[in-house]
């Protein structure tokens, strides 16, 4: 068999085959180093991910740059500016509760019929690939009371708006968020939302869109290896579960020091960013028994796929759910292996790892 090499570094992790070898000798080597490649600092462990994520001093966006350059101005970036997920301090503290409890108000019953509702409607008409992104967006426009007829152009809006407000997004992309941004709004604020909720209700759709593809994509690839694991409903959420712990569907997120600060022996200056990976401190024996071992039996399962902290994800439960209700149906409807062929690789993502299929 021949060897694939190491990736070069943390983020070229993301898209290949096998990270994991290479996350485990990061935390063996080099728990919290400066990537020179990169320019970011770098925590590989259990440990130091859980100290990034939980400091007072790393913060979400960089303090000199709160919303992008290239969205100031926007209308996207106006939506931006009002995500929970890209602010801290006081603004944090005061909106966070209001996403928690909008997410805790749908029940997973609720959430498994919008996802397998979305999941058979979908797969009759879009190609593997684009299911995999179009059903977390439509299962959640499902619950956040889309109207039918909007469904599948809410669904471009919201990617419209995750690729304009992607890094070094093109003038034309950012124009088509800004677009995708007052139609998302207006669809907020005809149910009453004020401006803080309709913003959050669109980051709802926006954080199911490439994490939610991953967690779905990443389950089948790993059915393709072990199909004789699909044998009864309730297994689908474990399995799910397992695969989000054991193939992070977002392998890693970012923070920004605000202030001089330590970190797991380091000094780290303001400004500095530190790229947090998720994905190998779950693999960290310190975290979980035989962390290398997918058992969706596993008994007190501890998993940073969800983050941790201030910032922990409040849709983790709806994410599993939507995944495993969506695949529960698609394979009832017809064998997931005929519907998405081969694993391909792996779209050129830097934090979500999202299979291609051949289909
Ligand atoms: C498999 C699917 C998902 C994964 C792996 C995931 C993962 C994450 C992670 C790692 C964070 C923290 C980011 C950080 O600290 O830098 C986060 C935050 C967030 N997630 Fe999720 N997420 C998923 C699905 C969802 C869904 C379906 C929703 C909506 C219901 C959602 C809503 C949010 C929100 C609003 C935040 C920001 C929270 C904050 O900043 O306080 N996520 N998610």
């Amino acid at each position: 068999m021949t060897e694939i090499a190491e990736p070069l570094d943390p983020v070229a992790a993301v898209v290949h085959p096998d990270p994991y070898p290479y996350y485990a000798r990061l935390r063996r080597e080099r728990p919290l180093y400066l990537d020179s490649g990169l320019g970011l600092w770098v925590a590989a462990t259990h440990e130091t991910v859980e100290a990034a994520l939980r400091h007072p001093a790393l913060r979400v966006r960089p303090p000199a740059e709160l919303v992008p350059r290239a969205l100031i101005g926007t209308a996207a970036g106006e939506v931006f500016a009002r995500l929970v997920r890209m602010n801290d301090g006081d603004f944090h503290v005061r909106h966070k509760p209001a996403v928690e409890q909008a997410a805790r108000r749908f029940s997973l019953a609720d959430v498994a019929h919008a996802a397998a509702t979305a999941a058979l409607d979908l797969a009759a008409r879009v190609d593997a690939n684009a299911l995999l992104t179009t059903l977390p967006v439509q299962a959640m426009a499902r619950l956040l009371r889309v109207p039918a007829g909007l469904l599948d152009a809410t669904t471009r809006w919201v990617e419209a708006f995750v690729q304009g407000i992607a890094p070094q997004a093109s003038p034309e992309a950012i124009a088509r968020a800004n677009e995708a941004a007052i139609q998302l709004m207006a669809q907020g604020e005809s149910q009453g939302l004020g401006a803080v909720q309709s913003a959050n209700r669109i980051a709802m759709m926006q954080q199911a869109l490439d994490a939610t593809a991953g967690l779905v994509g990443n389950t089948v690839r790993l059915l393709r290896d072990r199909p004789q694991l699909v044998a009864s409903p309730e297994n689908w959420r474990a399995i799910v579960a397992e695969v989000a712990r054991w193939d992070a569907p977002v392998q890693n997120t970012r923070r920004f020091a605000a202030a001089d600060l330590s970190l797991g022996g380091q000094e780290i200056a303001q400004g500095q960013g530190v790229l947090v990976l998720l994905a190998s401190a779950n693999r960290d024996q310190a975290l979980n028994t035989n962390p290398d071992v997918f058992d969706p039996a596993r008994i007190e399962r501890r998993s940073m796929s969800f983050g941790a902290g201030p910032h922990g994800c409040p849709g983790d439960a709806i994410a599993i759910e939507i995944a495993a209700a969506g695949l529960e149906a698609l394979h009832a409807a017809r064998p997931l292996d005929e519907l998405f062929g081969p694993c391909t690789g792996f779209r050129p993502l830097a934090n979500a790892r999202i299979p291609v299929f051949a289909n």
